[in-house]
């Protein structure tokens, strides 16, 4: 049995919540790592005895689009599937449903999920820190739930909470730009997920393709790349009220 950690981060709150988990579940771990569009999603192929973590952040309470169809593009083969959604405190809405239904679409079966929480990617005054200590034991806990059941050879389908439809889609518009300390080093336009900087000119950015993941502002070695602060500040007085509460992280096992 093969531990495939199916990974959607971009700037590394998902992967510290799927490498916690994956590390208390027992097999060989493969990486897939979903933020590298040159990789060839369709060659991907588990068995029935493999089990996949698969990680993703909640953009608007659900799958980023461009995950979507990489997930979709795999081919599950009837492995079992931890499914992880990772969110900035406020809510995660239709992700896991969303993120279930693709799954089953690319043929594995769901048999657990993860609802957890991590600093919020674009205000990161919200979870700032987290997954922290306290997550950490609550993460190791629900893997330690999850190897019992997939010990037990159990492929039960659990309740997962989320709506269809899913509510609707909608871009957070915020597209980070080049600030004057911009050395036009590449190193943005290599990692961005969907490719939405200029190779030739980091400085050029589509912005219909950007889906304001913050890579390129959280990798940036001369931290010259921002989002609009009159923007941000806008963001965090909306996200203020509801992301004050400390939200625990959940586990859909039955
Ligand atoms: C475009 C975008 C939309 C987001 N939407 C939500 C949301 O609806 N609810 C929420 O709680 N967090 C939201 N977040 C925060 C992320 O889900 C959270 O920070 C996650 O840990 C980011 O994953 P990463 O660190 O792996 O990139 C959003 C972040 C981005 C970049
Ligand atoms: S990583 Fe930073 S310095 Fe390098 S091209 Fe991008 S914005 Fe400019
Ligand atoms: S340009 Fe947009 S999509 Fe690309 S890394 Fe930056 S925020 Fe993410």
């Amino acid at each position: 049995m093969k531990l495939y950690e199916v990974v959607f981060s971009p700037t590394g709150g998902t992967q510290k919540v799927a490498d916690r988990l994956a590390q208390s579940l027992s097999g060989e771990i493969v990486p897939v790592d979903l933020t590298d569009h040159t990789l060839a999603f369709a060659s991907i192929a588990l068995t029935p005895d493999d089990v996949a973590v698969l990680a993703v952040p909640s953009y608007g309470g659900r799958v980023p689009a461009p995950v979507v169809e990489r997930l979709a593009a795999l081919h599950g083969n009837g492995a079992r599937a931890v499914l992880v959604c990772v969110y900035g405190n406020r809510a995660y809405e239709d992700t896991l449903a969303e993120l279930q239904d693709t799954a089953k679409q690319a043929g594995f079966r769901p048999i657990a999920a993860v609802a957890a929480v991590a600093e919020h990617s674009i205000a990161r005054q919200f979870a700032a820190g987290r997954p922290d200590a306290q997550d950490a034991q609550q993460l190791a806990a629900f893997a330690a739930q999850t190897r019992g059941k997939l010990t037990a050879g159990s492929a039960a389908e659990p309740q997962i909470p989320g709506n269809r439809p899913y509510q609707k889609a909608g871009g957070a518009g915020m597209v980070p730009k080049p600030t004057k300390a911009c050395v036009r080093c590449g190193a943005c336009a290599k990692t961005c997920p969907v490719q939405a900087i200029s190779a030739d000119d980091p400085k050029k950015v589509n912005a219909k393709a950007c889906i304001s993941c913050m890579r390129c502002v959280s990798i940036c070695p001369h931290d010259a790349r921002k989002v609009n602060p009159l923007l941000l500040s806008a963001a965090g007085l909306m996200l203020k009220k509801v992301c004050a509460q400390r939200k625990d992280n959940e586990l859909f096992l039955a």
